[in-house]
C-alpha cells in the first residue's frame, strides 16, 4: 500500500514549523500509533479522527496503522491536526489520491460526526507554510475570513470532512456563505471630541502618544481617566499592514477570540483587570503557551485601571518587557518569545476612598494610608514612567458646553508630523521613539538647548529633582520640541515638560 503523506503546521508562539505527516496502514494486529512527539490532546485526535471517519462512511482500515508527525523534535500540541491525520489515512487506504494534497497545508480539528472545527493560529501558521513555499491551504469554514489574509496563498474552506472528500473526488467546492464572523468596531467609534475639558490630560495624551512616554494618570473615580486611555489608539500612528499583520497574528492564537477585527489599522488596547493573573498578563499555560496581555496590546496600549490594587509581583512583570519589547516564556515543552511592544498606561485613585484632592473634600483617609496607596506604584516601575497626570473631574459647566473636543483626528496629524522629525532624527539610532533615548545619549548627543540645561542642573543642585527625573524631562522635552516644531528642545520646551512630569500642564 502507499503512504499517505499530508501537511499542517505546529507553532510555538508565532513561530510556525510545517509538520509532515506520513500514515502507513500494513498487515497485522489491528492498532493505531502515533510517533514524533504527540502531547495529550494529539494521543485524544485518535479518537476524533476514528469517530469523524466512520460517522462519515470511511471505514476504519482494520489493520496496524501508524501516523508519524516530523519533524518529531519540534514539540506539536493541540487539535489542529485531525483533519491532515484523516486526510494522511484516507490515502494510505486507497480511498482518495495522493497528488491533489501534494503541496497543501491542511488545518482544522475534527467534531466527532466529522465537521471542521475552527482552530487558533490559523494566519501566524499560513505564514509559516507560505514562507517554506506551501502555496495553498485547506482550512475550517469559521477560519476562512482569517486564512485570506494571507492573499499569497490560495485558500480552500470546508464545513466537513464530507466536503473535502467531495472536493477531492469531483473537484465540486462548496460555495457556501464565508462566516460572519462579529466585528467589533466599537474601538474605532471612539474620539477624543467626546471628552470635554481636560485640557492637561488630553495634552499628556497626545504627547504620550508621540514620545511612546508611558503615563500614569491619577484621579477620583468618574473623572475621566478610563475614557481618555481608551482613546489613545485613535490618536496613535494607524498600523502598517506588516504592523497590522502582526497583531492580528498574536490576536489569532490567543485563547478566546478577539473582539478585534482582523487587519484593523487601528493599535489595539488591552485593558487586564487589576485582579488578572500573572499568566494572563504576561502569557503562559501548560500545553499550549499563550500570549498574555502585554503582547496583545503589542503596538498599542495596555491599559491598568486602579493600578495599585494589582496583586504583588504583577507590576513588576511588566518591567522585563519594558525593556526589552518582547516576553520569553520558558515551559518544559520549549520557550516561546512573543513581542511586547506597548504604552503602558496605569490609572490609579489618589488615596483608598478615591476623594483625596487638592480640594480635599471628603476623603476620610489619614495622610499616611494616601503616600501608602500611591507608594505602591513608587519603585522601578515608576522609572519607566515618564508622565503623571492629576485628572481632575471636569466641572458641570465644561461637561453641559456644546463645544466638543478636538477630534482625534486632528490630535493625531499632529502626532504623526511629530514622530517624522523624530525618526529622521534617529535615522542611525537602533531606537525610534523619545521616550527610548538611552541616558547616555542623552547626555552626548540629544542635549536641549544651554539655556535649558542650566535650568535642569539649577534644579538638581537644589536636588528638586533626580538625575533619573532629570533625564525622564529630557525625553519629554524632546517630544514637546517634535510637537513645536524645535530642532532642539528650548528654556520652554523643558520648564514644560518639568510639569508634566510633575503633574501639572
Ligand atoms: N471629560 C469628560 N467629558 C465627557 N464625559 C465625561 C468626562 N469625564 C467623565 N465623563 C463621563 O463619566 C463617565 C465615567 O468616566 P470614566 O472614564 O469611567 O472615569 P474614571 O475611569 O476616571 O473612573 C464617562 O463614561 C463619561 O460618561
Ligand atoms: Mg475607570
Ligand atoms: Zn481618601
Amino acid at each position: 500500500m502507499t503512504i499517505g503523506r499530508t501537511q499542517a503546521v505546529a507553532l510555538q508562539g508565532l513561530l510556525g514549523s510545517v509538520i509532515d505527516i506520513e500514515c502507513d496502514i500494513a498487515d497485522g494486529i489491528p492498532m493505531y500509533s502515533l510517533l514524533g512527539l504527540p502531547d495529550a490532546s494529539l494521543q485524544e485526535s485518535r479518537d476524533r479522527v476514528r469517530a469523524a471517519l466512520t460517522n462519515t462512511g470511511q471505514k476504519w482500515p482494520n489493520k496496524k496503522v501508524t501516523v508519524s508527525l516530523s519533524p518529531a523534535w519540534i514539540p506539536k500540541s493541540g487539535p489542529g491536526f485531525d483533519c491532515a491525520i484523516a486526510l494522511a489515512i484516507l490515502i494510505a487506504d486507497g480511498t482518495i489520491a495522493q497528488e491533489p494534497l501534494a503541496d497543501v497545508v491542511v488545518l482544522g480539528e475534527l467534531a466527532l460526526d466529522g465537521s471542521l472545527r475552527s482552530v487558533r493560529g490559523v494566519l501566524p501558521s499560513l505564514i509559516a507554510a507560505y514562507k517554506s513555499g506551501v502555496k495553498r491551504a485547506i482550512v475550517p469554514r469559521a477560519n476562512q475570513r482569517e486564512a485570506e489574509l494571507m492573499e499569497q496563498m490560495e485558500i480552500l474552506s470546508f464545513n466537513h470532512i464530507i466536503e473535502i472528500y467531495r472536493w477531492l473526488t469531483t473537484g465540486e467546492y462548496p460555495i457556501g456563505q464565508p462566516l460572519d464572523l462579529e466585528i467589533d468596531a466599537t474601538g474605532e467609534s471612539l474620539d477624543f471630541a467626546d471628552v470635554a475639558g481636560q485640557a492637561k490630560a488630553r495634552f499628556a495624551a497626545e504627547v504620550a502618544a508621540t514620545g511612546g512616554h508611558h503615563l500614569l494618570l491619577i484621579g477620583p473615580p468618574g473623572a475621566g481617566k478610563t475614557m481618555i486611555a481608551s482613546r489613545l489608539p485613535t490618536i496613535l500612528p494607524p498600523l502598517t499592514v506588516e504592523e497590522s499583520l502582526e497583531v492580528t497574528a498574536i490576536h489569532s492564537i490567543a485563547d478566546g477570540l478577539s473582539k478585534r477585527s482582523a487587519m484593523s489599522k487601528i493599535a489595539p488596547i488591552v485593558a487586564p483587570h487589576h485582579s488578572a493573573s500573572r499568566a494572563s498578563i504576561v502569557g503562559g499555560g501548560n500545553r499550549v503557551i499563550q500570549p498574555g496581555a502585554i503582547s496583545l496590546a503589542n503596538r498599542g496600549v495596555l491599559f491598568i485601571d486602579e493600578a495599585p490594587e494589582c496583586a504583588a509581583g504583577i507590576l513588576d512583570a511588566l518591567r522585563q518587557p519594558l525593556e526589552s519589547g518582547n516576553i520569553t516564556i520558558a515551559r518544559s515543552v520549549g520557550s516561546v518569545t512573543f513581542p511586547a511592544r506597548f504604552l503602558l498606561v496605569l490609572a490609579a485613585n489618589p488615596c483608598p476612598c478615591g476623594k483625596y484632592s487638592s480640594r480635599g473634600l471628603g476623603c476620610t483617609c489619614s495622610s499616611l494610608q494616601v503616600r501608602r496607596y500611591l507608594g505602591k506604584l513608587s519603585g522601578p516601575l515608576m522609572d519607566r514612567i515618564d508622565i503623571r497626570v492629576d485628572v481632575d473631574p471636569v466641572g458641570r459647566v465644561e461637561l453641559a458646553s456644546e463645544v466638543m473636543g478636538e477630534p482625534s483626528q486632528e490630535i493625531r496629524s499632529r502626532v504623526i508630523a511629530a514622530r517624522k522629525k523624530a525618526s529622521k532624527r534617529f535615522e542611525n539610532c537602533p531606537w525610534k521613539l523619545n521616550a527610548e533615548i538611552p541616558a547616555r545619549a542623552l547626555r552626548l548627543e540629544f542635549r536641549p538647548e544651554r539655556a535649558a540645561m542650566n535650568f535642569l542642573h539649577d534644579e538638581l543642585d537644589k536636588e528638586l529633582i533626580t538625575a533619573r527625573g532629570l533625564h525622564k524631562v529630557v525625553r519629554l522635552a524632546w517630544t514637546l520640541a517634535d510637537l513645536g516644531g524645535h530642532d532642539v528642545p528650548t528654556l520652554d520646551d523643558v520648564r514644560r515638560a518639568y510639569q508634566l512630569r510633575d503633574g501639572g500642564y
